[in-house]
């Protein structure tokens, strides 16, 4: 049997690393990884290949930054070259980023069955790009695998055939668990001198918070006060420091005597800052579901989530972009009065890859 993997951004990285292992532990399946490339920075991707010690991509197909439209386009055409010379049995995509739509369009052009790992979550928000590209991944996807029973819902509800869809768990969180003990040698709290559960950790990089000067400044006032309180540790994705620049607001920033600004950071520096933090915050989809196994309280800035079991079961705080919300809900969390329900999601025990390939063996012959 011959598979053909395809990652291209950051958060495709931690969840393909668990299944390239156990895929590997079949000799009876030819690999074959592929990078679109929408990532290139090395901290974008190199770190995590290394972090995470996954072998480096057969093939890279280089397309870099565009539009939606361009990187789609791109990547298919190159993807379809590929396959028409390599004819895979089956393709895996995962996650929700342009790469995954692009590689599953791909391959169910070229009549190559499509497996989507992380299929199902919805946010119903159609301004996202995530959620049209979860939408349009998981029409013509012929295996559909979940990592929270909302997806079972959501694909059903959608008109999707039950036999299509298996609840395998969480890859990424196979990652984060595999990962665990080994972060705890970053040196990270030690570079930027500071003590467990003395400070917070924001990511930042969705377009609806970061793309418009607007939605941006907003945030800023309210990191303004949050960081009069805390020290606040934000590792910059490119996209918004791109827009820091563009909009003018470095000196804003500058001025925050405990906003920390760094470069991206690694797999392994990551979990470490995140492990060690008393709170998160951020607009990202995965560190909700980081945070909720860390046991660290996450206050999310948007006013919906994909991954609602976060918030039914884990320590999901969904606060919108609301400035009085979220400083509410800081109030509560530094002062240890939130109630937070630490329940471990269904299947999210680390054997999500080693289900996943169960059930492709099982089923991509059909
Ligand atoms: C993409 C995903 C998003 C995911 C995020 C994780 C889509 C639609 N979005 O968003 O779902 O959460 O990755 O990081 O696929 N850039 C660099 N170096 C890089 C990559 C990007 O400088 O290595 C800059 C470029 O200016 C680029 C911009 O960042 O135009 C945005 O990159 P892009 O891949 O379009 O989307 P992300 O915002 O990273």
């Amino acid at each position: 049997m011959k598979i053909i993997s395809i990652v291209g951004t950051r958060p495709n990285f931690m969840k393909i690393a668990p299944l390239v292992d156990e895929i590997k532990r079949h000799k009876n399946i030819e690999h074959i990884l592929i990078h679109t490339g929408q990532h290139y920075d090395r901290e974008m991707s190199k770190l995590f290949f290394d972090d995470l010690r996954i072998p480096k991509p057969d093939i890279n197909l280089g397309v870099g930054s565009g539009s939606h439209e361009e990187q789609i386009k791109a990547i298919k055409s190159r993807l379809k070259e590929v396959f028409s010379k390599e004819n895979p049995d089956l393709v895996i995509v995962v996650g929700d980023v342009n790469s995954t739509l692009a590689g599953a369009q791909a391959a169910h052009e070229s009549g190559i069955k499509v497996a989507h790992v992380e299929s199902g979550l919805r946010s119903f928000d159609n301004t996202m790009p995530e959620e049209v590209n979860r939408i349009k991944t998981d029409r013509i996807s012929d295996i559909l695998l979940i990592t929270e029973k909302s997806g079972n819902e959501n694909l059903l509800n959608e008109g999707v055939d039950s036999k299509k869809i298996f609840f395998v768990g969480n890859v990424m969180i196979d990652t984060l668990l595999k990962h665990r003990e080994m972060a705890k040698r970053s040196k990270i709290l030690e570079k930027l001198g500071l003590n467990s559960k003395s400070y917070a950790v924001l990511t930042l990089h969705r377009p609806s918070n970061v793309d418009t000067r607007r939605g941006f400044v907003k945030i800023a006032e309210i990191l303004d006060e949050i960081q009069e309180k805390i020290k606040i540790i934000f590792p910059v994705h490119p996209r918004t420091r791109n827009n820091i620049a563009k909009f003018n607001l470095d000196e804003e920033l500058k001025m925050m005597k405990n906003l920390i600004v760094t470069e991206p950071l690694g797999y392994l520096d990551f979990l470490r800052l995140m492990d060690n933090s008393k709170f998160v915050l951020t607009d990202s989809g995965g560190i909700q579901e980081e945070t909720t196994v860390l046991n660290v309280p996450c206050i999310t800035l948007r006013d919906n989530t994909e991954r609602p079991v976060t918030v039914e079961q884990g320590t999901n705080l969904l606060v919108s972009t609301n400035k009085d919300k979220i400083i509410e809900k800081f109030i509560d969390v530094i002062n240890n009065k939130i109630s937070i329900k630490n329940k471990i999601p269904e299947l999210w025990d680390g054997k999500a890859a080693q289900r996943i390939v169960g059930v492709l063996l099982k089923n991509s012959s059909q």
